[in-house]
């Protein structure tokens, strides 16, 4: 991998140990993707920021680097509420650490937003070069705004913000980014009459379309819709980039291509099957975290009753600072709406046994993480149940 004059002073030492660890992470990264040359980011997401996923090494390994970043850089959501843990039965213990992985970021200059929704933070455009870790976050960026970057890992989204560069491998480049198989819905009508069900959809597509690149055909998702079927995707498959026709950016580009492609049909009654009743002893929204018209609607849904299971609605501290009135309606009715973390990465749903949840990625990932069963229902099915 070629290398500029700077970067092999950096690789050298030659602007302290820090620096030229990360160095060696990209330069390690571009040789195994065989990247050809390193390339400027517009900004960096970083995973790793939960007590709960890093655990003790990892924020070791985060207090050893002394160095700053280099370009925007955010957070994933991190294991509890900065201001608000101990009123959700999170330890003291695992606030301390917790705050520890806090203040070794921020020794790092990077931004106290914790969030898998960056882009709701205008971080990025078409075509921006980024290196972005959270999978639901790299899927969006890719698909929905035509931004370009591969699925980092914690470490290697670090090394990049700390750089500011990228090795130039995967996604990056406009070859790699065409679709290589279809998916249609049969029976999307009678989907769309359920309500929000593209978390669903995504949790099946994922599982049939692996880690290829999908171009459905003949469905015309709302944008929260588009966050929900990426980040699926995301989870039961290892999707970073989707097309859909007359729709996401890219789409147009790739128009011709459509032919010979192996084809995927997803039947209604599949998704139909995975919304099964199921007794729950808490509801969660909010993954990936909430959008100013997701709160909104979260909040008229709620006004004037009360929650008979506890509630919790999760969002990023940006977007519920700048919605006062749907947060307090949502207060009101006896919901916890819960900012910078969620319900996967905080130990928040420990202490249930079964959680209802309206994504198909928590869906995915709250029994493993948290060690309960999970059920899937729409937002409003979650708000009914909730309520009732
Ligand atoms: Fe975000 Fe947590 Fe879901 S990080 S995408 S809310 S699992």
């Amino acid at each position: 991998m070629q290398l500029d004059l700077e970067d092999e002073k950096i690789l050298q030492g030659g602007y302290g140990e820090t620096r030229q660890k990360m160095m060696e992470i990209l330069v390690a990264l571009g040789k195994v993707f065989g990247a050809d040359k390193l390339i400027p980011i517009a900004s960096a997401q970083v995973s790793g920021a939960s007590y709960k996923t890093i655990g003790e090494w990892g924020l070791r390994w985060l207090e050893s680097l002394h160095a700053k970043v280099a370009v925007p850089t955010v957070l994933n959501p991190i294991g509890m509420p900065r201001e608000t843990w101990d009123e959700l039965g999170i330890s003291r213990d695992f606030a301390e650490r917790q705050q520890a992985i806090i203040n070794a970021y921020r020794q790092l200059g990077v931004k106290m937003e914790c969030t898998c929704t960056p882009y709701y933070l205008q971080l990025t455009h078409y075509g921006d070069h980024l290196a972005w870790a959270e999978s639901s976050a790299v899927v969006y960026a890719n698909s929905v705004i035509g931004a370009r970057t591969n699925r980092e890992g914690g470490p290697g989204a670090l090394a990049a913000a700390i750089i500011g560069k990228t090795p130039e491998y995967g996604l990056h480049l406009l070859a790699n980014r065409k679709p290589d198989v279809m998916v249609t819905l049969d029976g999307a009508c009678t989907l769309k009459n359920r309500g929000d069900v593209y978390g669903a959809i995504g949790y099946i597509a994922g599982k049939r379309v692996e880690n290829r690149i999908p171009l459905f055909s003949g469905i015309r998702p709302r944008r929260d819709d588009l966050k929900a079927l990426g980040a699926a995707m995301a989870a039961t498959g290892t999707v970073s980039l989707f097309h859909i026709e007359g729709l996401t950016p890219e789409a147009r580009i790739f128009k011709f291509m459509r032919t010979g492609l192996e084809e995927i049909v997803i039947e209604a009654h599949e998704v139909d099957a995975l919304f099964q009743e199921m007794d729950v002893d808490a509801v969660a929204i909010g993954c990936p975290h909430c959008s100013a018209i997701e709160l909104e609607e979260i909040a008229s849904s709620l006004d004037g009753k009360k929650v008979k299971k506890p509630l919790f609605v999760f969002s990023s501290d940006r977007v519920l600072h700048t919605h006062h009135a749907a947060v307090e309606k949502i207060t009101r009715s006896g919901a916890k709406v819960v900012p910078d973390t969620c319900m996967v990465v905080s130990p928040i749903m420990e202490r249930y046994r079964t959680v209802m949840v309206d994504s198909g990625k928590a869906f995915a990932y709250v029994p493993d993480m948290c060690g309960v069963l999970a059920r899937i229902g729409t937002r409003k099915e979650c708000i009914r149940v909730a309520t009732s």
